[in-house]
């Protein structure tokens, strides 16, 4: 083990680079144009599986490339590993935003600045360079180990889902572990108690054909901007709640979750400060970590209509559009949020308008289970890379795979997330601390000596 760690603190700077080239790659699974840089990073990693001592494949789906890594010498009897992250990154924009080109990566005060540095190429990487550091001093695993990398977990993990199924028998494992979350602060090791689920939709509104001169129509015809801005008034109440009947019923209480979070001693004006707002606000009755772990959320995402440009123009838009989507808790299910979703707007749409909903993605809410061989595994494993005790801190976050690995692997899912609070995901100026990338490196490769069997 000595000699593991020793070769992950002399190649740090080797594996700092490489993180660079990796982060140089624009893999933006978004948008058709990247298409040619998603499997220019597709390749990349099955390279770089491959130098860290893992036999490594390509598997192309529908959508964009699996990249798989297996190394199974520790035997049929030993205990195997499955660890999993994403390879592609959300959209850079507004570029302009940027200190430093999103896809040139620039350290600065001890950080990695670049798009996916974070989320979760910095975070997926460290697990390769824990897994080389094994290989090249010890010549092998202390438990049989699969990487499934994926380029599609910003867009919905949409086939991922029949991947995992049809492979089930070759991706069988005891466990399964994950770092694409964060820690609660700096320096304090986290092990992710929950993750909210996902229902996304757009809402469009249509009225008139074209867009008319608002002198001449304005006041006898319904603006579709006004009447989508009613209804998504209708969304929440004047405390916050959510206001589409049916919305709450099936959401658990979840009680226990609420007092371990009230021990947490969260500091609520840490928040205020990273963000930049005057105040926080949230549905009454909770606390600010029981908004973001235990309660769902309906948020708009983006809003579109009319003209915008410079300058103004006198226009009653024909359209307005916006992205809606809702965070959920157990036990809501997206499928039911959409009929309920889609009652209600019928309902709220003003005459003279017509409401059309398009369905994007979603996935289901999950929580951990925080007892077992895992999570005390875990729990060693940070707690010797950080010297900290760790803390079980729950994730407003998604991430759609984590409810459907473990119903069709049968294996319990680890959150091991090394962001910290402020790091920019999705934001411009993303960026991920070099000390966390090189103790979780740390960290993975003691969690692999901790599982093994025996
Ligand atoms: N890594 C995030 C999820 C996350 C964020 C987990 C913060 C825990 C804490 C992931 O890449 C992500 O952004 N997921 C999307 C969902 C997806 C279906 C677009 C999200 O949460 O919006
Ligand atoms: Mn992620
Ligand atoms: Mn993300």
């Amino acid at each position: 083990m000595n000699d593991v760690h020793k070769y992950i603190d002399t190649n740090a700077q080797r594996f700092q680079d490489e993180l660079f080239d990796f982060l140089r790659i624009p893999s933006i699974s978004a948008r058709t144009e990247h298409h040619a840089d998603m499997k220019a990073c597709a390749d990349w990693l099955r390279a770089s599986m491959q130098g860290a001592g893992l036999d490594a494949s390509i598997h192309d789906t529908k959508g964009h490339p699996i990249v798989l890594g297996e190394w199974k010498g520790a035997g049929e009897n030993a205990p195997t590993v499955l660890i999993y992250g994403h390879y592609d990154v959300q959209p850079a924009e507004p570029l302009d935003l940027w200190t430093t080109p999103p896809f040139e990566p620039t350290i600065r005060d001890g950080r990695v600045y670049a798009r996916g540095s974070v989320d979760d190429k910095g975070q997926l990487h460290l697990h390769i360079k824990a897994i080389e550091a094994y290989t090249r001093t010890a010549g092998s695993l202390p438990v049989n180990v699969i990487v499934v990398a994926e380029g599609e977990e910003e867009v919905g993990s949409e086939n991922l889902m029949p991947f995992i199924e049809k492979h089930a028998q070759r991706l069988a494992c005891d466990a399964i572990v994950i770092s694409d979350s964060t820690m609660i602060a700096p320096r304090s090791p986290t092990i992710g108690a929950s993750l909210r689920g996902l229902a996304y939709f757009e809402l469009r509104v249509h009225g008139p054909r074209s867009d008319l001169h608002s002198g001449s129509y304005g006041g006898a015809v319904i603006n579709p901007a006004t009447a989508l801005a009613r209804i998504i008034a209708t969304l929440h109440d004047e405390k916050g709640h959510i206001a589409i009947p049916g919305f709450y019923d099936d959401v658990l209480e979840m009680a226990d979750f609420r007092k371990q979070i009230g021990e947490l001693g969260y500091d609520e004006n840490t928040l205020a400060e990273e963000t930049g707002v005057p105040s926080l606000g949230g549905e009454a009755g909770y606390s600010t970590p029981e908004r973001l772990w235990v309660r769902p959320t309906a948020e708009i995402n983006g809003l579109l209509s009319g003209y915008t440009a410079e300058g103004s123009k006198t226009v009653l838009p024909a359209t307005a559009m916006a992205k809606i989507s809702f965070r959920l808790v157990p036990n809501q299910d997206p499928a039911t949020i959409e009929k309920l979703f889609r009652a209600h707007v019928q309902n709220v749409t003003p005459e003279g308008v017509r409401a059309e909903i398009i369905t994007m993605h979603g996935g289901r809410p999950w929580r951990a289970r925080l007892e077992g061989k895992l999570v005390e595994a875990a729990a060693r494993a940070l707690e010797s890379a950080w010297d900290k005790p760790v803390v079980y801190a729950g994730e407003g976050g998604s991430i759609p795979i984590v409810p459907e690995f473990e119903r069709v692997l049968g294996a319990p899912v680890l959150l091991m997330g090394f962001g910290l609070p402020g790091e920019n995901a999705h934001a411009p100026d993303e960026w991920m601390s070099l000390e966390n990338y090189v103790y979780g490196a740390h960290a993975s490769a003691s969690l692999l000596d901790e599982l093994r069997g025996g």
